[in-house]
């Protein structure tokens, strides 16, 4: 298949590649996602074949705005118009109760929610993104846009890198402003639980909610047999071919430690400061120590750059977990398989 590219003016030829049953590459805020109709479940079924992806993850789906949560949605808790109020459109999804239809069964197909009772909804803060889904009429179900375990794409042509053959379209709407996937929050459980850190922070949920939990499989790796409440936290992610360690604490430090230890092909993901610590080397750094924004929007080329370099390992400086820092670490964390060195 030839992958078409379409731009912000092809709205209605990008809904109808959803309509007709096809795989369109999405732009969003947070990164490309991989969109096809999701109240059809053959389309649904090729998004899992073209990633690659593990049958019992679900996916989430894209709506226009506030009120299709009602279309798909069951015993719709007040916090959830309270964020979406807040927040949408924007980088949080929201675990809610499926909506039954008259039989019994739920109203979104099992090929969606992998057979929960629970959806993820989500409202993207990307006009021409929420424009296709209200021209095709459905809500589009949409991972990120990459093969399974690769770093999530954060441009067209990272996308491109992945599913070029795979996909009818892609639509390039530009670089994505936030950097990392939306943040998950169950709200089905009381109190609400974080189920994965993006780009609504913990401190905006609290101040919207009061109490909120943070699943354990956020900070750190859940043992064999342990199942962590977003099942696609449990799968090895964003990993570049290469092992990865991940050094925390001050950032003097960290650069100091990582240079007594590196070999002579090592490769480096550090703040921009310490570019210097590290010459000689193959350097990918992800922004200033202090603008953890632009290291939310770096991180994932940072990582999916060193698949086409030549290093043995990979030493990365951690930022802080305040803000938007917590899905950062979260998602270099897991690029490491919590292979972490606290000083
Ligand atoms: O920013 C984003 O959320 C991007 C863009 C494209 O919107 N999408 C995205 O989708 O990151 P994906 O599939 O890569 O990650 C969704 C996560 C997975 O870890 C999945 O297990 C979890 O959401 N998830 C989906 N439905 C769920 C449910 N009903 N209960 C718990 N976790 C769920
Ligand atoms: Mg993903």
């Amino acid at each position: 298949m030839n992958t078409k590219r379409l731009t912000p003016h092809d709205v209605e030829e990008a809904a109808r590649v959803i309509a007709s049953g096809g795989l369109l590459g999405i732009p969003t805020e947070t990164v490309y996602g991989l969109g096809a109709n999701g109240l059809d479940p053959d389309a649904v079924k090729a998004i899992f074949e073209a990633k690659g992806r593990p049958q019992d993850n679900p996916l989430i789906l894209h709506v226009p705005d506030e009120s299709w949560l009602e279309r798909y949605c069951g015993a719709i808790p007040a916090a959830a118009h309270t964020l979406a109020d807040r927040f949408w459109p924007g980088p949080l999804t929201m675990i809610l109760p499926c909506k039954k239809a008259g039989d019994g069964t739920n109203i979104v197909p099992a090929a969606v929610t992998a057979g929960l009772d629970t959806v993820g909804m989500r409202c993207p803060d990307c006009a021409v993104t929420r424009a296709v889904i209200a021209a095709a009429g459905v809500p589009v179900a949409a991972p990120s846009g990459n093969t399974s375990g690769r770093p999530s794409p954060t441009s067209a042509a990272a996308m491109l890198e992945d599913m070029e053959g795979k996909i009818d379209a892609i639509l390039d709407d530009g670089p994505c402003s936030v950097g990392v996937e939306s943040t998950i929050i169950d709200l089905t459980v009381t109190p609400p639980r974080l189920l994965r850190p993006g780009g609504v922070t913990l401190e905006e949920l609290e101040d919207a909610l009061g109490e909120v939990a943070v699943d354990e499989a956020v900070r750190r790796l859940m043992a064999p047999g342990e199942q962590p409440k977003a099942p696609g936290m449990k799968y090895r992610h964003y990993a570049p071919r290469a092992p990865v360690t991940v050094v925390k604490g001050d950032a003097d430090m960290t650069a100091g430690y990582i240079v007594a230890r590196m070999g002579e092909k090592s490769g480096v993901i550090c703040f921009d400061e310490f570019r210097g610590y590290f010459r000689g080397h193959i350097v990918e750094s992800i922004g200033p120590v202090a603008d953890q924004a632009q290291q939310a929007r770096r991180i994932f080329e940072a990582l999916r750059a060193f698949d086409h370099l030549e290093v043995t390992d990979i030493w990365a400086q951690s930022p802080g977990d305040e803000g938007i820092g917590l899905a950062v670490t979260n998602r270099l964390n897991k690029a490491a398989g919590f292979h972490i060195i606290e000083l």
